[in-house]
């Protein structure tokens, strides 16, 4: 169905409201919450996009890369010159990156093997040393991705591995940044709250703060079908299932299900269909793991209420798929042809296929549930 048009603006933001900064490490955080206008046509709610693709190196990573390394460096941890190690998709790095070369810290980094180039060059260009390791082989494989990086840490006097899936200062550089300004931005008015689950940092750290200014705010993590968490019993002990009580591997300590009050997962050809949706009926520049959230807020936001206000969390940009999963050639040689034939059409309706029917994990309490 096509959309109506949207009205441009009848001018550029009022300049007086402009701002200059002291240092480029100002410019992360404080990144635009933006209401969509078109994808939303004909829902109750409204639905408001995090735009944190705005921060200084790209992704919301720019926050837990501050804030590790300033807390590292005040405890004593991370002596002076002393390299930082991580595992991690590659926003991290980045984020580590800048506050580490701007303090005198070199970096290491055994990103995901879909690391997209785009990122790769950048932090080539930042000056991290790239590491080959792989997640989806057992930690006593000596190729597993954390067995390179505590190996490289290890390797160096003062090397230092920062641990972002466990490290604490990652959900507290949400818990004092994005959740403020989530409920600075919508006046309070924020009833829903998605984002990826990784690490777990950004939903449970903007969570927990949602939650201590409203307890009825719905705290909702997104993943894809296939992903490393779907591939252990991690949501089957979510939910509270009586046969499911130990976690069977390792998973982040930063994913708080105190904060989580439910798990939904979608198709990635639903998220990069929803991806190229959004640029093209929008203009809205999102990450692969924003479409995913904006998928689960679209569908909810359907039969939510007019004073709901959704926030979607966009981790990062557009700009950072372009080789990959925004790109025609790309997707014809990868796996998905017909998406590729779909979105050269102009169709970018996602089939929802048998097996993977959009499904969600209501998370127990946590007395219900015993964690390994
Ligand atoms: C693009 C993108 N989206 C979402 C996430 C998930 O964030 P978190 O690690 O805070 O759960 C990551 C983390 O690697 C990411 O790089």
């Amino acid at each position: 169905m096509p959309h109506s048009a949207q009205a441009l603006p009848i001018s550029f933001p009022d300049p007086s409201r402009s701002r200059t900064y002291d240092s480029v490490l100002d410019l992360i955080g404080n990144t635009p919450l933006v209401r969509l206008n078109r994808l939303t046509e004909g829902l109750p709610a409204t639905v408001y996009v995090k735009l944190d693709g705005f921060n200084l190196g790209g992704s919301s990573k720019d926050r837990i890369g501050l804030n590790i390394v300033r807390e590292a460096i005040a405890g004593g941890e991370l002596r002076p010159g002393g390299r930082i190690t991580d595992t991690g998709a590659g926003n991290t790095a980045i984020g580590i990156a800048l506050a580490g070369n701007a303090t005198g810290h070199p970096s290491s980094s055994v990103p995901l093997p879909t690391l997209s180039p785009e990122k790769a060059r950048l932090l080539e260009f930042l000056g991290v040393e790239l590491l080959p390791g792989r997640p989806d082989v057992p930690r006593e494989d000596p190729e597993n991705w954390a067995n390179v990086a505590q190996r490289r840490a290890e390797a160096e006097t003062d090397g230092w591995w920062s641990h972002q899936e466990s490290n604490g200062d990652n959900p507290a550089a949400h818990i004092a940044s994005t959740g403020p300004e989530i409920w600075h931005q919508t006046g309070g008015r924020v009833t829903h709250f998605l984002a990826q689950i990784a690490t777990g940092g950004t939903v449970s750290g903007t969570g927990s703060y949602l939650h201590e200014q409203n307890p009825e705010v719905s705290v909702i993590a997104t993943d894809f079908h296939g992903s490393m968490h779907s591939q252990s019993n991690l949501y089957r002990v979510a939910s509270g299932e009586p046969d499911a009580e130990q976690l069977e591997r390792d998973w982040p300590e930063n994913i708080d299900l105190d904060v989580i009050d439910r798990i939904e997962r979608r198709d990635r050809e639903a998220a990069i269909a929803l991806g190229w949706r959004a640029a093209r009926e929008e203009g809205l520049l999102i990450g692969l793991s924003s479409a995913l959230s904006l998928g689960v807020a679209l569908d909810l936001a359907a039969n939510a209420d007019e004073d709901d206000v959704f926030v979607v969390f966009s981790a990062d940009s557009a700009r950072d798929y372009v080789s990959r999963e925004y790109n025609l050639a790309w997707l014809r040689e990868n796996d998905y042809p017909e998406l590729a034939e779909r979105l050269a059409r102009g169709d970018y309706s996602a089939p929802t296929h048998g097996s993977t029917d959009p499904d969600t994990v209501l998370v127990a309490r946590a007395d219900d549930r015993v964690l390994a």
